[in-house]
């Protein structure tokens, strides 16, 4: 389908070019409508009508919209993920070596799929420091090359699944899950988040069980480690108001020990130690120029 606002094509998904006749058909152009018309030279033109660039925009698009990668993700790609970000000494070239690293592992996984043998990846690391970014790119890669990936933010599938049991849901229940199930690779953005009732660590661990018997990748991105840690930084509230360092919670605490250890077993973990992305490039203190 065109765009309907596309100034090349005004909607149609057919851009008109005009070619001088050499009695050639012009490579690879399908000659859809053809008209020629004398110039004032003598020698024909020809108009021939191409496929506009906007079909195969809106295309990708859909395919990405059908995968739920959020649409601020959509962009994201290996090429544009930074690795000699950071400046300043020996903690911002050991940021830029994690980030490379990381990178690296993720970018393998993706180059190999499927041959690899890949069951997961784990990416570990605070906010901002590109988890989903590099995941997405992954994800995109293997999409580009035909095989059926699905994004689902961890809190925003728990909460689907719990929404579609009432009766008058308009979501299925088995629809949901059975398409996190099914789907050949698996992102499951942000692990953790929300609160770990006995329902969500049964769901969590059924979906990551049967995913895993069935050898179907799963790629899973958290902000919470093994290491129950002090933040290093006081928390701002939205009000503005300051908090003392908090300890953060390990994984383990947020999905149970069962989950946890089938990570350990299906997953290859990536730990990124960085810093906020998103921050520093807001502050820009210690980013290269
Ligand atoms: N190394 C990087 N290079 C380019 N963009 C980055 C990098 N790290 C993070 N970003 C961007 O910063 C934002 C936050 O990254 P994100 O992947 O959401 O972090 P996380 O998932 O670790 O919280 C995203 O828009 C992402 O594209
Ligand atoms: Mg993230
Ligand atoms: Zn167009």
């Amino acid at each position: 389908m065109a765009e309907s606002q596309c100034p090349l094509c005004g909607g149609t998904g057919w851009r008109l070019v005009e070619r001088v006749d050499s009695n050639e058909k012009p490579d690879g152009m399908p000659q859809r409508k053809r008209a020629a018309a004398a110039t004032s030279s003598g020698s024909a033109k020809l108009t021939w009508a191409v496929p506009c660039d906007c079909t195969s925009a809106r295309r990708a698009t859909r395919a990405l919209t059908r995968a739920r990668i959020p649409s601020r993700y959509q962009n994201c790609d290996f090429e544009n993920f930074d690795t000699d970000f950071w400046e300043g000494g020996a903690e911002a070239a050991a940021w830029d070596r994690s980030l490379a690293q990381a990178k690296l592992v993720v970018q393998g996984f993706a180059q190999n799929y499927p041959a690899g043998g890949e069951t997961g990846l784990l990416l570990m690391g605070p906010c901002g420091v590109g988890k989903t970014h590099l995941a997405v790119a992954a994800l995109r890669q293997l999409m580009q090359r035909g095989h059926d990936v699905l994004f689902y933010d961890y809190r925003d599938l728990l909460k689907e699944l719990q929404a579609s049991y009432h009766p008058d849901s308009q979501i299925s229940h088995d629809g949901i899950l059975g398409s996190v199930l099914r789907s050949e690779v698996l992102l499951l953005d942000d692990v953790g988040v929300g609160k770990p009732s006995d329902w969500v660590l049964e769901m969590v661990g059924h979906i990551l069980n049967k995913r895993y018997n069935e050898a179907r990748v799963t790629l899973l991105t958290t902000s919470y480690s093994d290491r129950a840690e002090q933040s290093r930084e006081p928390t701002q509230l939205p009000s503005g108001q300051f908090i003392a360092p908090q300890v953060k919670e390990t994984l383990s605490s947020r999905i149970g020990e069962r989950v946890r250890s089938r990570l350990y077993e299906m997953c290859r973990t990536i730990e990124i130690e960085s810093a906020d992305y998103r921050r520093e490039i807001r502050h820009a203190g210690r980013i290269r120029s």
